[in-house]
C-alpha cells in the first residue's frame, strides 16, 4: 500500500459514491448507492428526494468503503469531495459530511470540480499526458474542453440548451420505453441504443442541429423537439394513445440516436481542427478522451472514431464504470491535487461553497 491515500465522496447529482485509492490509482476499497431507479419512477430527479437519498445513504457509503479498503481514518492523506457543479441540495449533502469528517479526524480537505474529476479519470487508468481532447457527454453535461493541466482547461464548447443523455431520456418517456419489454429497468439512452439497432435511421430525417453556427457548441433541444413532433404525427396516424406507439419505435430510436452521434461527431470534429490549426494539441499522440453515460453508447463511439480515425487523433473511452458519476473519479483527482500540492486546504480553514 503505497502512503498517499485519498477518500473520495461524490454527491453531485443522483449516485452517492465514496473509495479509498492509494496515489497509484489502485482502487483499495468503494461503494456507490444509485438513485436511478427512484428517479425513473419519478420521470425525472426531484431535488429534495435526491437529497433525502443522499442523507439516508451517505453515512454507510463511506463506512463501507472504508472497511472494504481496510484503511483507517487516521491512515488517510485527504478527503476529496465534489463540491461544484450540481444540484445545490445534492452537493450539500456530501460538503456538510465531509467537513465534519475533516474535522473530526483532522485531515485536509480538497474541494473537487466534478466535470474536472470526469476528464482526469482516464490518467488514473494508463497515462495520458496534457495537453488532451476531452468530451464529457451525458444526462447532465455536454462540453468539449482541452486540458493543459489537473487545474487548467480551456473549454472549447457547451451545450446551450440540454445535454444529449437528458435528450435520450426525454424521447425514451415520451415512448412510454419504461413499459417497453425490452427496456424495463435500464435508462433512456441505453433503451434508446438497444432499439436502434432493430431500426432504420432512414424511416425518419430529423435535421442536424445548429447547422450555421461554426463553433463548438452543442443543443439538442431542437432535435428533441421534432422528435415528439413526428412521435404526435404517428400517434395520429395510427389512432393510437399517446406513448403506445410501437410501429415505429425501433426507426424513431435509430434516427434520434444518429442525429445525437453526428452532432456530438461534427462539435468534436471542430474542436480537433481548431485545436490543430492553433498548435494546441501534441504532435505526438494526440489524444481525445470521451467520458460521461452516454460515452458508453456503442454507436457513439464508433462515430467519433472516424473522427480520431481521419484526424490522426488516439481515441480513448473509460470503461463505463469509470465514465459515470462514482467516488473513485473524486479521490482521485485528489490524489492528482496532492501530487501537485494544489487546492488543498486545512481541516480548519473556510470552504467557499457556491455552485453555479
Ligand atoms: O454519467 P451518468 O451516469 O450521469 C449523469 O448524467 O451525470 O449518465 C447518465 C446518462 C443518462 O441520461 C443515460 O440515459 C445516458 O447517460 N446513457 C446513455 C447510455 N447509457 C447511459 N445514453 C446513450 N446510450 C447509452 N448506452
Ligand atoms: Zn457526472
Amino acid at each position: 500500500m503505497s502512503s498517499r491515500l485519498v477518500l473520495g465522496i461524490e454527491t453531485s447529482c443522483d449516485e452517492t459514491g465514496a473509495a479509498v485509492i492509494d496515489e497509484t490509482g489502485l482502487i483499495l476499497g468503494e461503494s456507490l448507492h444509485s438513485q436511478k431507479e427512484v428517479h425513473m419512477k419519478t420521470g425525472g430527479i426531484i431535488p429534495t428526494v435526491a437529497q433525502r437519498l443522499h442523507r439516508e445513504n451517505i453515512g454507510r457509503v463511506v463506512q463501507e468503503a472504508m472497511e472494504r479498503s481496510g484503511v483507517t481514518q487516521s491512515q488517510l492523506s485527504a478527503v476529496a469531495t465534489t463540491v461544484k457543479p450540481g444540484l445545490a441540495l445534492s452537493l450539500g449533502i456530501g460538503l456538510d459530511f465531509s467537513l465534519n469528517f475533516v474535522k473530526l479526524h483532522q485531515k485536509p480537505f480538497i474541494p473537487i470540480h466534478h466535470m474536472e474529476a470526469h476528464a482526469l479519470t482516464v490518467r488514473m487508468l494508463q497515462p495520458v499526458v496534457f495537453p488532451f481532447l476531452v468530451l464529457l457527454v451525458s444526462g447532465g453535461h455536454s462540453l468539449l474542453a482541452l486540458a493543459r493541466g489537473i487545474d487548467d482547461f480551456l473549454l472549447l464548447g457547451q451545450t446551450l440548451d440540454e445535454a444529449p443523455g437528458d435528450t435520450m431520456d426525454k424521447v425514451a418517456r415520451r415512448l412510454s420505453l419504461i413499459k417497453h419489454p425490452k427496456c424495463s429497468m435500464i435508462s433512456g439512452g441505453q433503451a434508446i441504443e438497444l432499439l436502434a439497432r432493430d431500426g432504420d435511421r432512414l424511416k425518419f430525417l430529423f435535421k442536424p442541429p445548429m447547422g450555421a453556427h461554426y463553433d463548438c457548441n452543442f443543443s439538442f433541444a431542437g432535435l428533441r423537439n421534432q422528435v415528439t413532433m413526428s412521435i404526435q404525427k404517428k400517434e395520429k396516424e395510427e389512432g393510437v394513445e399517446q406513448g403506445t406507439l410501437l410501429s415505429c419505435v425501433n426507426d424513431i430510436a435509430a434516427a434520434t440516436q444518429h442525429t445525437v452521434a453526428s452532432h456530438i461527431a461534427k462539435r468534436t470534429h471542430r474542436a480537433i481542427l481548431f485545436c490543430k490549426a492553433k498548435g494546441l494539441l501534441p504532435s505526438c499522440n494526440p489524444t481525445l478522451v470521451v467520458s460521461g453515460g452516454v460515452a458508453s453508447n456503442q454507436y457513439i463511439r464508433k462515430t467519433l472514431k472516424i473522427v480520431t480515425d481521419t484526424t490522426g487523433l488516439h481515441l480513448l473511452c473509460p470503461p463505463s464504470k469509470f465514465c459515470t458519476d462514482n467516488g473513485v473519479m473524486i479521490a482521485w483527482n485528489g490524489v492528482e491535487r496532492l501530487r501537485e500540492g494544489k487546492g488543498i486546504l486545512s481541516h480548519t480553514e473556510e470552504v467557499n461553497y457556491e455552485p453555479k
